[in-house]
């Protein structure tokens, strides 16, 4: 498959995927998935590659799953995308090799829940992140619900969960979400040097030290997520939320 949804450039041990859809803020269609999906499978069998880079293109990381793609969704076809989103983000923490996402902006829904699916998050000062899916009637469904209390500790995941605020870079990290925030200017660079450092390392024990250290974690239930996120689509919310997004008005969830 030809990459349509992301660029990709290996260069030096290091693999960098951006998102080009800036027009649609880097928005996660199926299309995308697929091609993550790809991205991940080729890394699983190549040895010469010890770090992998996500990011953005434009003013986004990545600003959620596409909600245009997702209005018309029934509960099953909702539960299938969540549970194929769920499969690829979860290929691609379990690669061997440390994942970065390198946040240049909106990173949001899909975008946050990609973000914490990569190892270390590094971000721009003008990093916004969320959950913003509960405006929408809906629940996260590529492992959000999951991994944010693994990383926020879970009153600030059921914060954010709940209300779909955004917050900025120096927030999410106070609350454990990225590791590191820099000036805008820098990220190229910070990310850059952080790679080549890994890059310059003995590959076999980068990646014996990366999935050791993924082991430690407690297992998410994947499935309860899907249910949820799925039952906003039977429940006709997700119909509603999404549709006012598209039309520009706000939800009248009555
Ligand atoms: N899915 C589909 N399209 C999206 C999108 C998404 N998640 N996020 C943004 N877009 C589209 C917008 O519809 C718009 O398209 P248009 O130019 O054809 O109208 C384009 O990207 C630019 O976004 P816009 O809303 O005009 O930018 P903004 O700077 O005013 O606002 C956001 C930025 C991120 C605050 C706003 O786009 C937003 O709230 N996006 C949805 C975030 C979300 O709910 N994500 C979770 C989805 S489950």
């Amino acid at each position: 498959m030809e990459y349509t949804r992301i660029e990709v450039a290996i260069e030096n041990g290091i693999c960098t995927a951006t998102f080009t859809r800036p027009d649609k803020l880097n928005a996660l269609d199926r299309r995308t998935l697929e091609e993550l999906d790809q991205l991940a499978d080729t890394l699983l069998s190549s040895n010469d590659v010890s770090v992998l880079i996500f990011k953005g293109s434009g003013k986004a990381f990545v600003a959620g799953a596409d909600i245009s793609a997702m209005v018309d969704m029934n509960g099953q076809q909702a539960n299938e995308f969540s549970t194929y989103g769920q499969s690829v983000f979860l290929k691609i923490e379990n690669l061997p090799i440390p994942v970065i996402a390198s946040i240049n902006g909106f990173c949001l829904g899909g975008g946050c829940e990609l973000a914490m699916a990569c190892d270390i998050r590094i971000s721009s000062n003008k990093g916004k992140f969320g959950q913003p899916e509960v405006n929408l009637g809906v629940t996260p469904g590529f492992g959000g619900t999951q991994r944010l209390s693994k990383l926020t500790g879970i009153g600030n995941a059921i914060d954010l969960l709940t209300t779909g605020r955004t917050i900025r870079a120096d927030e999410a990290k106070s609350m454990g979400l990225v590791e590191r925030v820099v000036e805008h200017d820098e990220l190229d660079n910070e990310v850059k040097s952080l790679a080549e450092l890994i890059a310059s390392k003995c590959i076999r024990a980068v990646k014996a030290n990366k999935l050791t250290a993924l082991k430690g974690v407690i297992t998410p239930d994947y499935q309860a997520e899907a249910k949820a996120f799925a039952d906003c689509f039977s429940r006709g919310d997700a119909k509603t939320g999404m549709q006012a997004f598209i039309d520009k008005k706000d939800p009248d969830w009555r």
